[in-house]
């Protein structure tokens, strides 16, 4: 079985092409054409501009992760092309009505190339950036009507949920994964800790109630003028803090919002409020005492999502902890959730996705569509399909 996934939920235009045989997986082809260059000059993401990026890139992605996969075979020429291609090339026009330039390239590459030998077309249908979800859902419309391949919607969560088993040699297998897991999930947009009670199972237990954790990265990193996206650049600053800091004490400690909370729930806007107020009171601030802010706002997010999760686990009997999301590229974050896991709960696995696979990609969305296909062939209705920014993980 092949299946090709597209995702566009933000700021990456992503295509690849995922092969099953038997339990073995192999990436044929995981193309990710990121647009970060071009919003850092904005200091984040701007909506209209990754909706232009993705009409513009979806087509070239199609075809370099076809190629990769060696699945692009030019059409030999037709000259009278049949009668039903007329009436396919029809419907494109009325799918991608709104997106112009996607429309053109999309006619084009299709009178070009063969139909590839796929089975399945899965896309990210939410949550994220609907202005940019539109793009991957229309164009995945497109495609399936014009190679007639059923179309499964994709959770952005569940995509990054299942990465945790995609490897970089891109060759694996799954096995013995126990029930139940609970998964921290860590983006620009989201923060959640999931029960996972079975394959396709979740009940979200907690999530955050004002800014995500990659958000308040990314906030936090402006304020400091370290450019979007914020992530990288604290935790770079964080590491030479810590690797100076041994005899120098930072006078800038910050709140740990809501870790003692009884419930599941995060907040990192009063978070970042705080450092706010650090870098107003301590201005000018020199370079080493910006690694102590950001060394601290670090660790503070860290103490949270980690006791939290370890909490849930231990309430839940988790027999599996999962961290993934953009934010689980954090090799801090990374270390100190698998030392807690060890340390509390000694019994359960620790699963983090390898870090070539923790940004938004769609070879982790093409295998949460094996698994949806697998429970239920049940291809979308192509009319009743829609993007939705508010998706939930259900
Ligand atoms: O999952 P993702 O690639 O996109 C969304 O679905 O949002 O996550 C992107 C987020 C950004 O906020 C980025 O700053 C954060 O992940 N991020 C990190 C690191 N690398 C990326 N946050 C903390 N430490 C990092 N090393
Ligand atoms: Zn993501």
């Amino acid at each position: 079985m092949l299946i090709l996934a597209i995702e566009t939920s933000c700021d990456e235009t992503g295509i690849a092409i995922l092969e099953h045989k038997k339990n073995n997986f192999r990436i044929l082809s995981n193309v990710v054409s990121s647009q970060v260059k071009l919003h850092a000059k904005w200091g984040g993401v701007v909506p209209g501009l990754a909706k232009r990026e993705h009409q513009r890139n979806l087509v070239p992605v199609l075809n370099r992760a076809l190629k990769e996969a060696k699945l692009l075979n030019p059409k030999l020429e037709t000259r009278n092309p049949k009668q039903t291609q007329n009436t396919k090339y029809k419907i494109l026009n009325t799918i991608l009505e709104r997106e112009p330039e996607l429309l053109k390239k999309t006619t084009a590459f299709l009178k070009k190339y063969k139909k590839p030998r796929i089975d399945l077309i899965a896309v990210v249908n939410g949550p994220g950036l609907e202005p940019a979800l539109w793009m991957g859902v229309n164009f995945a419309k497109a495609l399936s009507t014009a190679w007639d391949k059923p179309l499964v919607p994709i959770n952005h969560l569940e995509g990054h949920l299942y990465s945790i088993f995609l490897e970089k040699n891109r060759e694996f297998s799954i096995s013995n994964f126990q029930f139940p897991a609970i998964a921290l999930l860590v983006s620009g947009g989201h923060t959640q800790i999931v029960l996972v009670k079975d394959w396709l199972k979740y009940k979200i237990l907690g999530q955050t109630r004002d800014d995500a954790a990659g958000e308040a990265f990314d906030k936090v990193a402006k304020m400091l003028g370290l450019g979007y996206p914020g992530g990288p650049a604290i935790a770079k600053l964080a590491s030479q803090w810590k690797l100076q800091a041994t005899s120098h004490k930072l006078q800038a400690r910050l709140p740990r919002p809501m870790i003692n909370s009884k419930d599941y729930d995060f907040s990192f806007s009063g978070l970042k409020t705080a450092v706010l107020y650090k870098v107003k009171d301590l201005k000018p601030m020199s370079y080493k005492l910006k690694t102590g802010l950001c060394a601290e706002f670090q660790q503070a997010t860290i103490d949270v999502l980690t006791s939290k999760t370890i909490r849930a686990a231990k309430e839940y009997k988790a027999k599996t902890i999962i961290l993934a999301g953009g934010v689980s590229a954090n090799r801090e974050l990374r270390h100190q959730m698998e030392k807690a896991v060890q340390e509390n709960i000694p019994d359960s696995t620790f699963y983090i996705p390898n870090s070539s696979f923790t940004g938004d990609n769609a070879a982790m969305m093409a295998l949460a569509a094996h698994f949806r296909w697998q429970n239920k062939k049940e291809p979308a209705n192509l009319r009743a399909l829609k993007a939705n920014g508010n998706l939930k993980l259900s």
